[in-house]
């Protein structure tokens, strides 16, 4: 028998609203990332982004899928960002579809390899199982993207808290500056 019934809900493209909610959305604050940026808290309550998630059971018959919505905006010499992270099951792999907004998708392996990839309204990026994550917003308007990933990939962010990723996004002479960190 199946465990589930279908759903439907409505994604509005430029937003990223979901109608109706279907969970609570997760918001992260510039305190929240303590520890993942390289300097302290500027403006310590305001609202870096926030997750819209459409839950199903974690567990890997099943397809999470989550709209992330990151505000503009620079604490230091970096641009607004997700924490990032690996699955905590390692291989679990991922895809993001890109809605509005310009950004940047960073990833990592554990030995140190990177890439960085766009993401604007219309980019499929493809997420390898072994690739740590992070979405960073370039632009002057918030970034939208919707997220589907294998059910019970769980999120590892504690990796990154303690190495972080290879390189930093932030301002730079001309648009955005990819800088190595000096911290990995
Ligand atoms: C799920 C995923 C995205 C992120 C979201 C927020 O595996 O990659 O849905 O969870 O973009 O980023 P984090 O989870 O790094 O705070
Ligand atoms: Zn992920």
């Amino acid at each position: 028998q199946p465990k589930l019934d279908p759903f439907t809900t409505l994604l509005e493209l430029k937003s990223g609203a979901l109608d109706p909610e279907r969970g609570t959305p997760q918001v992260r604050t510039q305190e929240d990332l303590r520890g993942f940026f390289q300097v302290a808290p500027e403006d310590p309550d305001r609202v870096v982004y926030q997750v819209l998630p459409m839950p199903v059971p974690k567990e890997n018959s099943e397809i999470q899928c989550s709209t992330t919505i990151i505000e503009p905006g620079t604490v230091g010499d970096e641009y607004y960002m997700t924490k990032g992270h690996f699955h905590a099951v390692r291989d679990r792999s991922e895809i993001y579809l890109g809605l509005s907004g310009e950004g940047r998708l960073i990833l990592a392996t554990e030995d140190g390899r990177y890439r960085v990839e766009p993401i604007r309204e219309g980019t499929i990026n493809y997420v390898p199982g072994g690739w740590a994550h992070r979405s960073v917003n370039v632009g002057d308007d918030p970034l939208v993207f919707f997220a589907a990933y294998v059910g019970d990939a769980g999120q590892d962010y504690a990796t990154i808290e303690r190495d972080g990723f290879p390189v930093l996004i932030g301002p730079g002479d001309d648009g955005p500056a990819v800088r190595e960190n000096p911290t990995y």
